[in-house]
């Protein structure tokens, strides 16, 4: 039999199961780095600021990421709960991306402005006040800590030399803007921009 040639001839193999998956690549994932719908930002679409930046690395650090995902699935009984699907265009400045895959929590990609920042604090100070039947850590360490914000204005320039429109005005200002401030504080104007580009055009 002809499969028995290759079968028997490693080298081979291996050329045609890299030709192969290659292929899939080239006919899955490369067109969606052309296609205007998954790399176009969304109407209004604006970079995250110095402080929402801050915000979200602490959110990456403490690892709300690993029980919370941020993608609402185009299904009812996701965009019932949780409001509009998720798209594309609003994730290309996210870099990583933080669609995560376990929801232990809920799902945040919709959680701005959902509740009011006290109410945010009060849940990251002390879940359990708020929510009885939690079970999300606490992290009363955020009230404590300050920004090190002697990385603020290199995380922008980073950015701006990966494509997110940063203006120099931006960089420049990043660091004075985050100084002093607790991380609590951009924690929390992380989460309350977190979905509502496309929300308040409903
Ligand atoms: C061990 C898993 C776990 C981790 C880690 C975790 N959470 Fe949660 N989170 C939950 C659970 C469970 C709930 C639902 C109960 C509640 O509201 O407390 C929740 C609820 C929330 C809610 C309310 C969502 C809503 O729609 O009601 C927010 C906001 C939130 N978490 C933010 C965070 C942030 C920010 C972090 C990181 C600092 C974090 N969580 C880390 C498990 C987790």
């Amino acid at each position: 039999m002809k499969h028995d040639i290759i079968e028997k001839n490693i080298g081979l193999m291996i050329v045609l199961i890299v030709l192969t998956i290659s292929g899939g690549f080239l006919a899955e994932v490369l067109p969606l780095f052309f296609n205007k719908e998954t790399n176009t930002p969304v109407d209004g679409l604006e970079p995250l600021s110095a402080v929402e930046l801050e915000g979200r690395d602490i959110y990456i650090r403490e690892g709300c990421h690993v029980c919370h995902t941020q993608q609402v699935r185009p299904f009812r009984s996701e965009t019932e709960r949780y409001g509009h699907y998720s798209v594309a265009g609003e994730f290309v400045y996210d870099r990583p991306f933080l669609w995560g895959s376990k929801r232990t929590g809920p799902d945040l990609a919709r959680v701005g402005g959902r509740y009011s920042d006290a109410w945010q604090r009060q849940h990251l100070y002390d879940p359990r006040s708020v929510v009885p039947e939690s079970n999300m850590p606490a992290f009363p360490w955020l009230f404590e800590d300050r920004i090190d914000h002697t990385a603020t204005a290199n995380k922008l320039k980073t950015l701006q030399s990966l494509g997110v429109p940063y203006s120099d005005e931006q960089i420049a200002e990043a660091s004075e803007q985050v100084e002093g401030m607790f991380e609590i504080e951009a924690l929390v104007a992380y989460l309350q921009q977190l979905g509502t580009v496309i929300s308040e055009r409903r």
